[in-house]
C-alpha cells in the first residue's frame, strides 16, 4: 500500500516546497496529514488539485504515518519526532535537531545515500548550504581526496522561513516608493543590503551558527572529519536561491579539464560554465530547478601549487537545500 505521509510545518516555505516535490515526482501517497502550528488549523493547502485541510501538530497526530517530513524547526523536532517514530513511522527531519547524533544519518543521496541503511527511525536533512555545496564536492572528492575548503556564502531569503522572503519583497517595495522600513524578521535592512548570517553569534570564536552547522556538516556528509574549512555566511537580497564560491584544495594538483569532466557527468549537478558569454551560475536560474549549478572552474590562483581549484555554486534553498533532498531521501526508503 502506498505510504501513510504526514508534513510537519506544512504551511511554511519548506512545507510548500515539500507539497510541490511529492506532486511533481509523483510519489505514492495513500494519505497525506498536513500538521502546523495551532494558528493555522482550520487553513487548507492544495495538493494533486484538491483541498486539504491543516490539522494543529499534537502527539496523537502521527497514528498510522508511515512516514512524516518535518521542517518547523529544531525544537519542534526535538518534541515530536519521538512520538512519531513511537507511531511507527520514519521520520525526515529537515531542522538540525538531529544533524551531528551518530546514531542519525545526515543525507544527501548524490553524496552519501548508503548511510540510509543505518537508520533507526530519524534520518536528518542537512543544513541547505551543506546539501548544496557536497553535490558539487562529492566527485570530485571521490577522485581526488579534499585536503581543505574555503567557502563565501551568498544566501537566500528562504532560509529565514516564508516571513522572510516575505520582508524581502515588502522592503524592496518600501524602499523603491522611497518609505522607511522598519525590518521585523531578519536583523538588519534586506532591500540593496546584504549582511552577515542572521545565526546566533558564537562571541569567543567570531563564526554565527549557520557558519558552524555548514563546518560540522561538511565534514560529516564528505566523512572528512577533520577537514579544514574557512567560512563566511552572508544573506543576500536573493529569494530562494543560495550561491556560494568554494575554493577546494586537492591532496595533489588536479586538471582543470579533469575536474570538469567529473562534474559534467555527476548526479544531481548541471555544469553552467562559459567564459565566451561569463554566463555562471545564478540564483535567478538555479532558483525552480532540481540540479545544483557549478561552473567558474578555474585554478586558484592563491595557490601556486596548483593543488587549489576555485568554482562557484548556486542551489534552489527550498529544493535541493531543503525539500527535494528530503523527498529523494524518503524515494530512497521507498525503495528498500
Ligand atoms: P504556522 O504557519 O502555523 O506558524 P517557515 O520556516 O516558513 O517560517 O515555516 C515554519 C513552519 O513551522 C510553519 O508551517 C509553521 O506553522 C510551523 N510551526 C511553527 N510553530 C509550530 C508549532 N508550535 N507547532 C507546529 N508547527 C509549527
Amino acid at each position: 500500500a502506498a505510504p501513510r505521509v504526514a508534513i510537519v510545518g506544512a504551511t511554511g516555505a519548506v512545507g510548500e516546497a515539500l507539497l510541490d516535490c511529492l506532486a511533481a515526482r509523483r510519489f505514492p501517497i495513500g494519505e497525506l496529514r498536513l500538521l502546523a502550528s495551532p494558528r493555522s488549523a482550520g487553513r487548507t493547502l492544495p495538493f494533486r488539485g484538491k483541498e486539504v485541510a491543516v490539522e494543529a501538530l499534537t502527539e496523537r497526530s502521527f497514528e498510522g504515518v508511515d512516514l512524516a517530513l518535518f521542517s518547523a524547526g529544531s525544537g519542534i523536532s526535538k518534541r515530536y519526532a519521538a512520538a512519531a517514530v513511537q507511531a511507527g513511522a520514519v521520520v525526515v527531519d529537515n531542522s538540525s535537531a538531529f544533524r551531528m547524533d551518530p546514531d542519525v544519518p545526515l543525507v544527501v543521496p548524490e553524496v552519501n545515500a548508503r548511510a540510509i541503511e543505518a537508520h533507526r527511525g530519524i534520518i536528518a536533512n542537512p543544513n541547505c548550504v551543506a546539501a548544496i555545496a557536497t553535490v558539487a564536492l562529492a566527485p570530485l572528492h571521490r577522485a581526488h581526496p579534499i585536503r581543505r575548503l574555503t567557502m563565501a556564502t551568498y544566501q537566500a531569503a528562504s532560509g529565514a522561513g516564508a516571513a522572510a522572503m516575505e520582508e524581502l519583497r515588502q522592503s524592496t517595495a518600501a524602499y523603491l516608493r522611497g518609505e522607511a522600513f522598519e525590518p521585523k524578521v531578519l536583523p538588519h535592512p534586506y532591500a540593496f543590503n546584504l549582511f552577515s548570517h542572521n545565526a546566533e553569534m558564537d562571541p569567543e570564536s567570531g563564526y554565527n551558527g549557520e557558519e558552524l552547522k555548514v563546518v560540522a556538516e561538511t565534514r560529516r556528509i564528505l566523512d572528512v572529519p577533520e577537514l579544514p574549512v574557512s567560512i563566511t555566511c552572508i544573506r543576500v537580497p536573493v529569494l530562494r536561491a543560495h550561491a556560494m564560491a568554494l575554493s577546494v584544495e586537492f591532496d595533489a594538483p588536479v586538471a582543470v579539464e579533469e575536474a570538469r569532466a567529473l562534474l559534467e557527468g555527476a548526479p544531481g549537478l548541471r555544469l553552467v560554465d562559459d567564459r565566451a558569454r561569463n554566463h555562471f551560475p545564478m540564483p535567478s536560474e538555479a532558483s525552480g530547478a532540481d540540479d545544483v549549478l557549478v561552473g567558474r572552474l578555474r585554478r586558484d590562483l592563491g595557490d601556486p601549487s596548483g593543488r587549489t581549484l576555485a568554482l562557484f555554486v548556486a542551489g534552489d534553498q527550498l529544493l535541493k537545500g531543503a525539500a527535494l533532498n528530503a523527498v529523494q531521501i524518503a524515494e530512497r526508503l521507498l525503495r528498500r
